[in-house]
């Protein structure tokens, strides 16, 4: 046998006389790995931070080629199936393989969640896809924004058209809007002249967590992301954990029919900005991760601006709050499903026990809150238990944000007292549309199912729905009217569970996608469709199989008649709330 340096190829399996003149897989481009790390710069080549990359990558050439696959793979020691098996999962990235063509470089995503949908989404998407030329633009449907008081809504690369019409988003279009539009908010040195952080200043300085805690539980505040666990409970639950210990705050707002977040961050950024410290400070956190959602461009911005005074002031060490940019996924609202997405992984819910506030990010205790729950801390801790426990309401004590839309005249984020009812909150919004009829309504989203008009004196809050077969989840109500079918707005429903369904299981895999076939029959089946709630409801993993059965069971109870169903004896639906209420 020849010496190895005179064998033609690089690769000589002995005695076979095989050989090989490339190593084995795929090469890397040299062109696209030089491409590949003058993005990512002096960034360490974590894993966590995978998405990140992937976001510099999609930014920069509007796709992700089997190229800049492969040469971020070298560049961060990853197996290339790896890194195509996340990107795959997040709606935000366009993965192009050899030979296929890249998307145009305009995109214009349409809303066919459900507010939108009631306000003419599907006939706006066809519109636009007859108007514009798809090698230019591409019009592609996308799940709730968040800005469902303004619906129909459509984005134009990060530019949000609301109450959107062919010919505005046509001059969107001929302008080249595609940035976000930056509201006016409340900066640091307003807040600060405010009197904003001393709060946390004092606590910094002599205070005790255990009475902060105390003063949380008293006021009563509830997990706003849609679970309602009482918030100082969970505080005592991590730090019951041996450190270093981590906070992860729950921006993912993806709930259909929600928008309070962005509502709250969009205004007052650091009253939010603010409570995330005060809970990091009560845990003793290393460290503080935002999760927010991309659909939010604005409210990205605004924190990172103001993330970056907080460091300038000395307020937050640098590097302390790390703020990830989702990448549209539903299921990473699903809190350990976000904290895989934060450590650079596809957002697959985990099982529990262990709950994330014991074993959460990098295996850490972890408290995960809501941005929200942490809005209402500040001010808890500013003004005193009563700012919540003061009001009370149909027996009821609190307030809440209610995002509210649908067929009311005066659609948005009401303040109201937590025992209110539909009708209550029906008037908040001033009324009916006019010529719109009240029929039925969506208490807390999707999850949560409909409600009839005729059950209008329930107050709408945590613990009041259940025996309903409903539940409040994050208070994302959606008024509905003569003019509208319930029928059809459950379909919409389970189409979005079907599309945001991780995979995971087949309960809620299979069970979504076989609901959205039956729900098309004119009758439907309802002993079929009864046993497929029941498996869904029982055997899924996480709350969104465990809920997506409440708005096909409630359509069978309630509005039996558009669906063929005589004798309505739907079961008691499964609280979102249930499975949520993990710490
Ligand atoms: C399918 C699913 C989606 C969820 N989406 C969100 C979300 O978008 N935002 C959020 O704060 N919580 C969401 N949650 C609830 C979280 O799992 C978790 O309970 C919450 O973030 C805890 O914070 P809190 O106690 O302050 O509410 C979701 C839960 C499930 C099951
Ligand atoms: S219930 Fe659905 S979303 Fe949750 S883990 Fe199972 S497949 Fe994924
Ligand atoms: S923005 Fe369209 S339904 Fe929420």
């Amino acid at each position: 046998m020849a010496p190895l340096d005179e064998q033609k190829g690089i690769w000589k399996q002995k005695g076979t006389g095989k050989s090989r003149k490339t190593p084995k897989g795929r090469q890397h481009d040299d062109a696209a790995l030089e491409q590949v790390r003058a993005l990512i710069g002096d960034r360490p080549r974590r894993r966590d931070l995978l998405i990140e990359f992937l976001h510099l990558i999609q930014d920069r050439y509007g796709h992700l080629s089997a190229d800049h696959i492969s040469a971020l793979a070298h560049e961060m020691r990853m197996a290339q199936a790896e890194i195509y098996e996340v990107a795959t999962f997040y709606a935000h990235f366009d993965v192009i393989r050899d030979g296929d063509t890249p998307p145009p470089a305009l995109t214009i995503r349409v809303c066919d969640s459900l507010s939108c949908e009631m306000a003419g989404a599907r006939q706006l998407k066809s519109a636009l896809e007859e108007g514009l030329d798809p090698a230019q633009v591409r019009v592609l449907r996308a799940p709730c924004m968040g800005r469902c008081d303004t619906a129909p809504v459509i984005e134009l690369g990060h530019h949000h058209v609301d109450n959107a019409t062919p010919e505005k988003v046509m001059a969107a279009v001929g302008a080249g809007r595609t940035h976000p539009v930056i509201p006016p908010y409340q900066p640091l040195a307003d807040y600060a002249a405010e009197g904003g952080y001393r709060t946390l200043a004092d606590l910094r300085g002599s205070g005790d967590w255990q009475a902060v805690q105390e003063k949380i539980l008293s006021a009563g505040l509830r997990g706003l992301g849609g679970a309602g666990f009482p918030s100082g409970r969970k505080w005592g639950f991590v730090r019951a954990n041996p450190g270093p210990r981590y906070l992860a705050v729950n921006g993912d707002e993806g709930e259909p029919g929600t928008f309070k977040d962005r509502y709250l961050l969009e205004r007052e950024p650091h009253v939010f900005l603010e409570g995330m410290l005060i809970a990091a400070w009560a845990v003793e956190a290393e460290k503080c991760f935002i999760y927010m959602r991309d659909e939010y461009p604005a409210v990205l911005h605004i924190l990172h601006k103001e993330i970056e005074a907080l460091e300038k002031a000395g307020i937050a060490p640098a590097g302390y709050i790390d703020l990830r940019r989702g990448a549209g996924a539903y299921i990473c609202g699903e809190e350990s499903s976000m904290i895989e997405s934060i450590e650079g992984k596809r957002g697959l819910p985990r099982h529990r026990p262990p709950f994330v506030a014991q074993v959460g990010i990098f295996d850490r205790p972890t408290l995960v809150h809501n941005v929200e729950t942490l809005y209402w801390v500040t001010r808890v801790c500013r003004e005193g238990p009563e700012v919540l426990s003061g009001t009370e309401r149909n027996g009821r004590k609190g307030l809440r944000n209610y995002s509210v839309s649908g067929r009311v005249r005066q659609p948005g984020v009401h303040l109201l007292p937590a025992g209110s009812t539909i009708a209550d909150i029906i008037e908040a919004a001033g009324g009916m549309l006019e010529g719109h009829e009240f029929k039925a309504y969506q208490p807390g989203g999707p999850s949560s199912g409909l409600l009839p008009a005729s059950i209008d004196d329930v107050p709408l809050d945590f613990d009041t729905l259940q025996p309903l077969g409903s539940f409040i989840g994050s208070a994302a109500v959606v008024v509905l009217s003569d003019k509208d079918r319930a029928r059809d707005a459950a379909l919409n429903m389970l189409r979005f569970f079907e599309d945001e369904s991780c995979g995971q299981c087949t309960p809620c895999r299979t069970g979504c996608e076989k609901a959205v076939k039956l729900m098309q029959a004119d009758d439907w089946d309802q002993t079929l469709l009864e046993d497929l709630c029941d498996v869904m409801a029982d055997a899924s993993i996480c709350g969104l199989g465990q809920a997506a059965p409440n708005p096909i069971r409630l359509v069978m109870k309630h509005f039996g008649d558009e669906v063929g169903c005589s004798a309505p004896d739907a079961r008691g639906a499964t609280s979102y709330g249930n499975q949520k209420g993990e710490v």
